[in-house]
């Protein structure tokens, strides 16, 4: 048994006020399923099988249910992490604005790669889907808080700052040291039994667009390449969808006359 695993029960009895807290804040029990994964995430620095099997417990659910809800999330990580979880976006909006310059900084002065940790334990990498703050394109999360505008500049200063241990943003838990790699694999799930052998082979759902995906490049790509027959054919579909919906109101109006 390793020394988390030791201290879970004292951690599950210090944690289980704020648990029946947030649980009677709801209408109903799993509602409080992601706010408790993020609790015990914030305690042991990722969400551990226990914690997971007591969010199931607490909440009247089952594990299948529960680790399917945390599996979907790129919020949550299911393997010890680095103390900064670096998750830089990767969506359509950052790509325009230099995102792929940024990913192959940061890949090239951490040594990582996608859904990778540095062997110090310090740094994990990510490459996420859009983080919704396109307007301050390229973005990125350091530990879920947002930096935005990225640069080469401001990565050096981000990195050398958590280093020096400087750094605005405090460093996440860390309970157990970290693989290569908090990625959960599908064998693995299989050997456990926790996934039929036939899922060998069949892309992981919750992996956000799979490992080295590129879908904001390929997104761009896709409209410089077919730049001008792609905004006529919007512009012309969104001239005769709203023709059409004025004559469908007119003649709706013209029938009600009647
Ligand atoms: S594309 Fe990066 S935040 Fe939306």
């Amino acid at each position: 048994m390793t020394q988390r695993e030791e201290n879970f029960p004292a951690l599950l009895e210090r944690l289980r006020p704020e648990c029946e807290r947030i649980i009677a804040q709801y209408e109903q029990k799993r509602s409080a399923l992601l706010p408790i994964m993020h609790l015990f995430q914030e305690h042991e620095g990722y969400v551990s099988a226990q914690a997971m099997n007591a969010a199931a417990l607490m909440l009247d659910l089952t594990d299948a249910e529960v680790e399917a809800t945390v599996s979907f999330y790129t919020l949550l990580y299911r393997r010890p992490v680095g103390k900064y979880m670096l998750q830089v976006c990767r969506g359509l909006a950052c790509s325009i604005n230099g995102a792929e310059d940024m990913m192959a900084y940061f890949r090239e002065k951490l040594g990582i790669g996608h859904l990778e940790t540095t062997d110090d334990g310090v740094f994990s990498y990510e490459e996420v889907e859009c983080l919704a703050a396109c307007d301050k394109a390229s973005c990125m999360q350091v530990n879920l808080d947002f930096v935005y505008s990225l640069t080469p500049h401001a990565i050096d200063e981000m990195l050398a700052s958590m280093r020096s241990g400087a750094y605005s943003t405090p460093p996440m838990a860390q309970s157990e040291a970290p693989g290569r790699t908090w990625a959960v694999s599908q064998e693995s799930d299989i050997a456990r039994g926790k996934k039929s052998s036939g899922a060998i082979g069949v892309p992981l759902p919750n992996n956000a667009g799979g490992v080295g995906d590129r879908s904001g490049i390929i997104m761009l790509d896709h409209i410089i390449d077919h730049d001008v027959e792609f905004f006529t054919k919007t512009s012309e579909r969104a001239v005769v969808d709203s023709r059409a919906v004025v004559e469908v109101a007119q003649e709706e109006a013209s029938h009600a006359g009647h």
